[in-house]
This record gives C-alpha cells, sequence and structure tokens, in this order.
C-alpha cells in the first residue's frame, strides 16, 4: 500500500502492486498509479510517500484501499511519518520516500521517490497473484 498526506492534510492510500526498486546509489524506487484515480492529482504533487508492504492477515486493508472512499483511513491504525504520511501498524516492511520525479507512463504516471528511511518487521507477506489473494504456505526457494 501507498500512502501520502497532501496539503491541508488530506490523507490518501493506494493498494499497489507496482512497486519495485529502481537504483541503489541513490536509492529509488517506483510504482505506477492510474491518472484517473482520485487520489492522483495528491500524489503527482505530494513532497512525500511512504510504503507499507502488507503482511498476511492484511487483506482487509489491501481491499479497503483498493475500493474509492472518502476516508479509506476509518478504523485503520497507523503512525505519521515523514512528512506526514501514514506508515500502517502491522506492515511487514515500510520505506519513507521523498518524491523525485513523475514519468510519464501512458495511462499510468510512474512515481518515483527516492528512499530515506526503510525497515523490515517479522512476518509473510500478502501475495496477489492470478487476480486473487494468497496465503504463504512456505515460500519455495529457487537457485538463480
Ligand atoms: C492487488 C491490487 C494492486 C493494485 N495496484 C495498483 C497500482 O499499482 N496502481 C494503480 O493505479 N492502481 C492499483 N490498484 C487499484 C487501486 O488500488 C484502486 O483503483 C484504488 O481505488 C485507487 O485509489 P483512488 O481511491 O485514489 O481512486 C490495485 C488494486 C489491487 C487490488
Amino acid at each position: 500500500m501507498i500512502t501520502t498526506c497532501g496539503a491541508g492534510g488530506k490523507l490518501e492510500g493506494v493498494t499497489s502492486n507496482s512497486f519495485s526498486s529502481v537504483s541503489l546509489d541513490p536509492p529509488l524506487v517506483l510504482w505506477s498509479l492510474a491518472r484517473r484515480a482520485a487520489s492522483f492529482e495528491t500524489f503527482a504533487k505530494a513532497d512525500s510517500f511512504a510504503v507499507s508492504v502488507l503482511g498476511a492477515a492484511q487483506v482487509h486493508l489491501s481491499r479497503q484501499f483498493a475500493t474509492p472512499h472518502a476516508d479509506k483511513f476509518e478504523g485503520v491504525a497507523f503512525r505519521a511519518g515523514l512528512g506526514g504520511c501514514p506508515l500502517v501498524v502491522g506492515a511487514i516492511a515500510q520505506f519513507e520516500c521523498r518524491s523525485h520525479s513523475v514519468v510519464d507512463g501512458g495511462d499510468h504516471a510512474i512515481l518515483i521517490g527516492r528512499v530515506l528511511s526503510a525497515s523490515v518487521n517479522e512476518g509473510e507477506p500478502l501475495i496477489f497473484a492470478d487476480s486473487a489473494y494468497h496465503q504463504p504456505t512456505g515460500l519455495s526457494t529457487w537457485s538463480t
């Protein structure tokens, strides 16, 4: 899930699986956001955004933040991080990013952020694949 805090303190959050690493030096990450998303302007103008990698027990949050709602954070436990961006309690990893650039990506825009802080917690990841959520049942390891 990606979150931000817009001008005036409006909190936004979007379920996203387009998150990816870009660069190690400097540390850059990206995600893409549909231009038609209600939160698009806020994210595109924001100075910062935060990434909360959801755990296996947080499927309800993934559904909640993938559904348009006036206040997606209702009932959600979070703390404010860099720039007031919400960091979701129980996430298995978090990245706090300063907005670096917004790149054209057709009907999406690619938002690139510089990672200023990263943390990892215990827990299994929530998996979304083949249009469905999955519980990890022991992740297979493949030699590279
Ligand atoms: C698993 C999953 C992954 C998603 N990934 C993205 C994504 O990377 N980019 C995007 O724009 N929307 C993505 N969506 C859809 C948004 O979460 C959804 O359209 C959301 O309501 C957009 O926020 P809005 O309320 O600002 O319109 C995803 C939805 C799901 C269920």
